[in-house]
């Protein structure tokens, strides 16, 4: 089952084609970081643009590279959301398109679904991932979403604990562009962190009187810009490293800090780091150093699968596209409910 998804959920336009699930042909990211870059954050209307103007030829090339042509593509896949409202509607029309005109099911997934599949990816030459087991925690940690999963399938996914107010990847952002430093944050705040020193400032851990298991990532932002304002002039030097360092060691404490108690609390050892923050070595490593010596098993995509690509979202739509099309299907119904790929419950 060769499946051809589309990713318009932001600011990369994205087309991917996967086989089974698990092996990419071929994986196509157009990122309008440019276009975004001097604005310090994405402009939803300058990304439906640019995604209109991408789309086709990416999703060509997809073809292309996998060395396939229309007929050999079994279903279309596409991000059905969250994400920008008009970014989505681009990627949606060219695959209902797509679907319509060469008669194979469409399956909307949802853009989290998406980031929790990665794990599973490889390359044609890559060997299959091992994975992780049923149940297990996956953080989903990105510029839109900071969140703790339980998933008892791939389909059946708890949210056991969500941000209450930034993103972590919002707050790399946010502090990336408080300090003149661009976008997107994340990647430039990791590489002037490396020679500073982690423990130059001190932020404190955020906690809730109900004791739940949420992040908060507003205030360390807070804490950053105060720093900045009591010195009355940008950090330069060792002083931005040393607070670079600072921020991105409290945002990785209070990650792992909640991902153990959630592994203790839901007895879960396997934990998966979904989203384009888990590019972060800072974190991959906090993660392992603390959960590794509990028995705990951490699964981590390449960075190029946990940063938003088409290519999760072609692994997550398999088994739909599989029940769409198979024996006994009612070929004029090729659709999905749109929950049919994903069912979230809160905890
Ligand atoms: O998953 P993604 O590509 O898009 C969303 O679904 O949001 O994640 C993008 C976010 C941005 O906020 C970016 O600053 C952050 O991931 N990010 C990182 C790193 N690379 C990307 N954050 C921390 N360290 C990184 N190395
Ligand atoms: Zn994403």
């Amino acid at each position: 089952m060769r499946v051809l998804a589309i990713e318009s959920s932001c600011d990369e336009t994205a087309a991917a084609i996967v086989t089974d699930g698990h092996c990419v042909l071929s994986d196509v990211v157009a990122t309008q970081t440019a276009v975004h870059a001097k604005y310090g954050g994405v402009v939803p209307e300058l990304a439906s643009r640019n995604h209109v103007v991408d789309i086709v030829p990416v999703v060509q090339q997809a073809l292309a590279t996998a060395g396939l042509d229309w007929p050999e593509v079994d279903a279309i896949a596409v991000t059905r959301g969250p994400g920008l409202v008009g970014a989505l509607l681009v990627g949606l029309q060219v695959a209902k398109a797509l679907a319509y005109a060469l008669n194979k099911p469409l399956v909307p997934v949802h853009h989290l679904a998406g980031h929790l599949h990665a794990v599973y990816l490889h390359g044609p030459t890559e060997p299959r991932p091992a994975g992780p087991a049923f149940p297990h925690l996956a953080l989903a940690v990105s510029g839109g979403h900071t969140a703790l999963y339980r998933v008892d399938a791939s389909d059946r996914v708890t949210q056991i604990a969500n941000t209450r107010d930034d993103a972590a990847g919002e707050a790399f952002d946010k502090v990336a562009r408080m300090l003149g430093l661009g976008y997107p944050g994340g990647p430039v705040v990791e590489r002037g962190a490396r020679g500073g020193d982690p423990s130059a400032h001190t932020f404190t851990l955020p906690r809730f009187k109900d004791g739940g298991l949420d992040f908060s990532f507003s205030g360390l932002k807070t804490a950053v810009l105060t720093v900045v304002q009591r010195r009355g002039a940008l950090p330069e030097g060792q002083d931005l490293a040393d607070l670079l360092a600072s921020f991105q060691a409290a945002a990785v404490a209070q990650l792992v800090d909640r991902t153990v108690a959630a592994t203790q609390a839901h007895g879960l050892r396997d934990v998966v780091l979904a989203g384009g923050v888990a590019c972060n070595t800072a974190l991959r490593e906090a993660a392992r150093a603390a959960l590794l010596p509990r028995g705990g098993r951490v699964h981590v995509p390449p960075p190029r699968w946990c940063t938003d690509n088409a290519a999760m979202i072609a692994g997550a739509a398999h088994a739909a596209a599989l029940r769409l099309a198979g024996a006994g299907h009612d070929p004029a119904d090729r659709r999905i409910n749109a929950s049919g790929t994903w069912r979230l419950t809160a905890a």
